[in-house]
């Protein structure tokens, strides 16, 4: 069977962090309630950095990663939903400064689901035979959207991409599901402002990303674990099999629930959002590169990624590395 490999992957951050003490001299919050709420200590935001800068960065690592050639790549999927410009899209853009000349470019808006949305898609094309090298992207400058006198929500986020290269093999084949619930759309909901607008009017708050924060959290907590049974019985893969559990970065607490639910040891769900706290459709890719340059994954290990987020949306798959 044709599967799309894993050739390399890349990341990028950006360099400013705000820690949990930052954000305090911003609203009424403090290190100890965010920790323990969320996990997150630390988030690295954007000063000049656009969506399609740090896209073109992590690809780039990826690209080197590889050993391919720029010319080689066919398809660039970038997933966001906070590019500055709306056109040309930032897959455009990550395909001129890369100088991936012959391939096609388009963003896909999946939210906080959009890497593992766009590396599925990816995966069905290569499956089909129409694509041999796909560069998939998640993206996100997660700071022009928050409001930043919410404490509510503006401690959960920061900026950054992930990149991975994939190339048609023959493999075991890449298992996936994905859904949405547009009724539960108004439990998360975002307009891009593209700006930091530090001193937001009240009257401006619902232009900005409003989130109902416990409706969100039992989504995700009953969501993700049913969907990797889901994809699990559709192999001959057991829960024992998976090495790892690669789920989307939003609060430690909800990844600590789906392990216990899943009767799974919590050791099997990394976890980096203590320094990069929610980068929406960044986070698996920004994960799976860190585990990647540590050595953590050998080739033929089964591997289960999973995101959630707006929409609602939520989505996994299983592949092997
Ligand atoms: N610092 C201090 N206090 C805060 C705070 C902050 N940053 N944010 C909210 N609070 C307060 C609330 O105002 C409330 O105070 P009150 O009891 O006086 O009204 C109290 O803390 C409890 O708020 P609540 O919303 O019930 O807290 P919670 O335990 O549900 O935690 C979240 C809030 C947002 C951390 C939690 O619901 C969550 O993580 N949800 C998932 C969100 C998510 O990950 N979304 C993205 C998915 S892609």
């Amino acid at each position: 069977m044709i599967t799309g490999k894993i050739l390399g992957t890349g990341s990028y951050v950006p360099p400013r962090v705000m820690d949990n003490d930052d954000m305090a001299r911003i609203v009424d919050t403090n290190d100890e309630w965010i920790r323990e709420r969320t996990g997150i200590g630390r988030r690295h935001i954007a000063e000049n950095e656009t969506t399609s800068y740090m896209a073109t960065r992590a690809a780039l690592r990826a690209i080197e990663q590889s050993g391919i050639a720029p010319e080689e790549i066919e398809m660039v999927i970038v997933a966001t939903s906070s590019s500055e410009t709306i056109y040309p899209c930032a897959a455009c853009e990550v395909q001129r400064e890369i100088k991936a000349e012959n391939a096609v470019g388009y963003d896909l808006n999946g939210a906080c689901t959009g890497f593992v949305l766009a590396f599925n898609t990816a995966q069905a094309y290569i499956s089909a035979g129409l694509y041999r090298t796909i560069l998939v992207i998640g993206a996100e400058s997660m700071s022009h959207m928050v409001n930043w006198t919410d404490r509510s929500t503006c401690i959960l986020f920061g900026d950054g991409a992930g990149a991975v290269v994939l190339r048609a093999q023959e493999g075991e084949p890449v298992r996936m599901a994905a859904h949405s619930d547009g009724e539960k759309g108004p439990a998360l909901k975002g307009l891009s402002r593209h700006r930091k607008d530090w001193d937001c009017k009240d009257s401006d708050k619902d232009a900005y990303i409003r989130m109902d924060g416990q409706g969100v959290f039992k989504f995700a907590v009953r969501k993700v674990p049913e969907i990797i049974e889901e994809i699990l019985e559709q192999s001959d893969v057991s829960l024992e099999d998976i090495e790892y559990f690669i789920l989307h970065q939003a609060n430690r607490r909800i990844i600590e629930a789906v392990a216990k639910r899943l009767k799974t040891d919590i050791s099997r769900f990394p976890m980096n959002l203590e320094e990069y706290a929610n980068t929406s459709a960044a986070t698996v890719p920004i994960l799976l590169d860190e585990m990647n340059r540590k050595g953590m994954f050998k080739r033929g290990q089964k591997l289960m990624m999973a995101g959630f987020g707006a929409g609602l949306t939520w989505a996994g798959c299983l592949f092997e590395w």
